[in-house]
């Protein structure tokens, strides 16, 4: 069994609280170090790419108890193991689809303006590092464009990247369109992953 199928600390933490993936721990470190929700409210809209199993919008669900708007998009449907009722509310909305289609784009454009957009999303990799790096970064810049033109001013972005390729000139242009621009790689990420985060907040 190869450690990525073993149960980890992690995985068992989210089984107990709850969650259908061991992600959301990294979203919580993120949320705890960067303030990412710090908007909450009636007006809070949130975007979540590539959101299945679904963890970052319980979370964020379950942060706001329904106070807020949140718009999820996977090429995979969410689990419903978790989530008494939560994603059947009148505050979220989910597309299952292709983030980088066009027409779904459309439709997650025309819930917003958001004041987060948050994308986990990741390529099913093939072990060779340079094809999935590059497809996981296809996936951020895909990821900063929705912050181009979804996100209001002052909202923020934490985006995962697979280290390696062209990523410094993604945190250049997060630089570029956020107040702030960092790289944080959470403790709940598996010690051998070459995934980060980058995080942009307050967008100029
Ligand atoms: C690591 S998982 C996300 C976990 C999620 N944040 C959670 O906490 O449950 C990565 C997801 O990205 C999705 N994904 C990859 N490419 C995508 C695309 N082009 N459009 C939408 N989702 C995509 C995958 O289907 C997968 O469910």
């Amino acid at each position: 069994m190869s450690s990525y199928e073993k149960p980890d600390h992690w995985s068992i933490k989210a089984q107990k609280e709850g969650y259908p993936a061991r992600s959301v721990y990294k979203l919580k470190e993120l949320d705890e170090k960067f303030g990412l929700f710090r908007f909450g409210g009636a007006d809070f809209r949130a975007l979540d790419l590539g959101a299945a199993p679904g963890s970052w919008s319980l979370y964020a669900l379950r942060k706001f108890s329904g106070r807020f708007f949140l718009t999820a998009v996977d090429l995979a449907p969410l689990s419903r193991q978790y989530d008494k009722g939560l994603f059947d509310g009148a505050n979220f909305f989910f597309a299952q689809g292709d983030m980088t289609d066009a027409a779904v784009r459309g439709t997650l454009q025309e819930k917003g303006p958001y004041k987060l957009v948050m994308c986990d999303a990741a390529p099913a990799t093939t072990g060779n590092r340079s094809v999935d790096t590059l497809r996981s970064l296809v996936l951020a810049e895909e990821a900063l464009s929705y912050a181009e033109t979804c996100l209001a001013p002052g909202g923020n972005l934490a985006v995962k990247v697979f280290q390696g390729g062209d990523t410094a000139a993604l945190l250049k242009r997060i630089r570029e369109i956020f107040k702030t621009g960092k790289s944080f790689k959470p403790a709940a990420c598996r010690s051998e992953s070459f995934e980060t985060y980058y995080v942009g907040l307050e967008r100029r």
